[in-house]
Formats: C-alpha cells, structure tokens, sequence
C-alpha cells in the first residue's frame, strides 16, 4: 500500500516537474530492449540494483539499471538520480536517457558504456592493459567531469560518491562519472553542508568522515584516492591488500593535511 502510494507520488513528480526534461519509458519498451531482463544481458550488480544492457527499437544501445522499490534507500536514490543529472550534460559526466515507473519498479535508462566501470579496467580478471596516456586521459576526464559538476553548471553539487566503480568508460576510454544517488547540491552561501555522512570507506575526506563537513573538497579528496589507484593499478578496498589500504589511507591523509597546511 505504501509502496503504491510512494510510486504514484514519484509518478506525478516525474510527469509533471517542469524543470526535469527527463523521458519516461514505458516497461514493455524496456522489457524489449532487455530482452525481458535476461541474465546473459547483465552488466552488473549497482550498489541498489542489477544493470543490463538493452537496445532501444531505435537502436540507441542502453545500460537500464533496476533498483529495488522495497527499499526506502532505492526510491530515495532515484529520485535523488533524476533531480542531480536529468538535464545536465558534459562528456565527462554519463548521460541519463530517462526512467521509468511502473510495476513496482523502478528504472534508470543510461546511455551505454562499452568499457564498462575503472574498477574493472584496472583490477578485473579480463582488465585492459592501460597504458600511460590511456590512464592520464583517464584522470584528466574525472577531473573535468568533477570540475564541470563543482563549479560549471548553473546548479552545483557535490558527488559524494567518487570511486573507481563509479567511473565508466566509454570504447575510446573517456571516463564519465556515474551514480549520483548521493549527490548533494551545494550553494555557495554556506561554506559546508551538514549532511549525515555516506559515501565509501577509503574515498572519504577525513573532515567529512569525522566531523560531517561537506564541501566540494571531498570530492577532490576522493579523485586524489582513485588517482592513486590508477597510477599504482592497485585497489584500496580489496581485503587481499589490507596493508596497501593502511598506507594509501595514511598517505592519503598526510597528502591532505599538507595541502590544506599550505593554503
Ligand atoms: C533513440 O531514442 C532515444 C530515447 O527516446 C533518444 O534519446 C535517442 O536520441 C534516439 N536515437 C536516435 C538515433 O534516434
Ligand atoms: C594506449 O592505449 C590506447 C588504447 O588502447 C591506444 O589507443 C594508444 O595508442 C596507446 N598509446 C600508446 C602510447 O601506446
């Protein structure tokens, strides 16, 4: 009941915001493009959700992500998603085609990244062998994406959320940030939001993970960490390398205390 009452509500939020110019896409295109969702068309497991891939009658290739409706987090994010990036365009930033509502589900329609996630280009079995240029273009997209996000458009935010898994890449391995489930808008007339603190252990700011304080800057402490990770090929999160994340993590911080130390 509350469920149905929820997905009507976030129904007419999304028919009827002016300001989204967000598509919606019925379920059977979808259930078509998916192939009915089949399991050989799996991208991967989101942190709410499966993800598969599909083809529009169009042709466009898609990535639809399904997140769970039962969970108060999974409608949370969605909505979070579409208000955060319907409208927002930039080569570094993955685009959102539209979603849909229906069924008790809910659906994020992506556009395609063949290269799929920088977590598995770097650390999975098949992983691509990156070479120096691949892996500074590689940084230098993240960094324009988050640039873009911080300061560039009419409305700013902070992502939250930056991590190797969060970045996809496309066939020529342009990096484009996804996921903004977490995102946060940031207005420049408080100098930090207080916020209850998400995000992912190893990526998150020390002022942020302590005291709550966010700004952009946890961000770019985030984009510090998976810049590591790309330079080293090395994760901070694998169990395996438990004294690897030690010293990403104190060398993180040292990085940081002197950099703010400077300024
Ligand atoms: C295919 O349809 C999608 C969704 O309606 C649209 O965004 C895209 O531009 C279309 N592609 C082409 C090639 O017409
Ligand atoms: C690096 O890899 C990319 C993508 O595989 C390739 O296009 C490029 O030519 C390579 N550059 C060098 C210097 O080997």
């Amino acid at each position: 009941m509350l469920i149905k009452v929820l997905m009507n509500f976030l129904w007419y939020l999304i028919t009827t915001a002016q300001g989204l110019q967000t598509n919606c896409f019925t379920w059977r295109q979808l259930q078509a493009a998916t192939n009915n969702f089949d399991q050989a068309n799996k991208l991967g497991e989101g942190g709410f959700g499966s993800v598969f891939k599909g083809e529009l009658s169009n042709g466009t290739i898609i990535a639809v992500k399904q997140l769970s409706s039962e969970s108060s987090q999974g409608n949370r994010e969605f909505v979070n998603e579409i208000g955060m990036i319907s409208g927002l365009n930039h080569p570094n930033l993955v685009k959102l085609y539209g979603c849909c509502v229906e069924k008790n589900q809910l659906l994020l329609v992506y556009e395609y990244m063949e290269k799929n996630s920088l977590a598995l280009a770097l650390f999975g079995k098949s992983s691509h062998k990156l070479n120096w240029s691949t892996r500074q273009k590689i940084c230098v997209g993240i960094a324009r994406g988050l640039e873009f996000l911080h300061h560039g458009s009419t409305i700013k935010m902070v992502h939250r959320d930056i991590k190797t898994t969060n970045v996809l890449l496309d066939t020529d391995f342009n990096a484009k940030i996804s996921d903004f489930g977490l995102a946060r808008l940031h207005d420049e007339e408080h100098s930090h939001i207080s916020t209850k603190i998400a995000g992912t252990i190893g990526y998150m700011a020390p002022e942020y993970a302590l005291r709550g304080q966010l700004t952009e800057k946890a961000d770019v402490y985030s984009f510090g960490i998976v810049a590591m990770e790309i330079v080293s090929g090395r994760s901070t999160v694998k169990k395996k390398g438990s004294a690897i994340i030690k010293v990403y993590l104190t060398f993180g911080i040292r990085a940081y205390l002197y950099l703010i130390n400077s300024f």
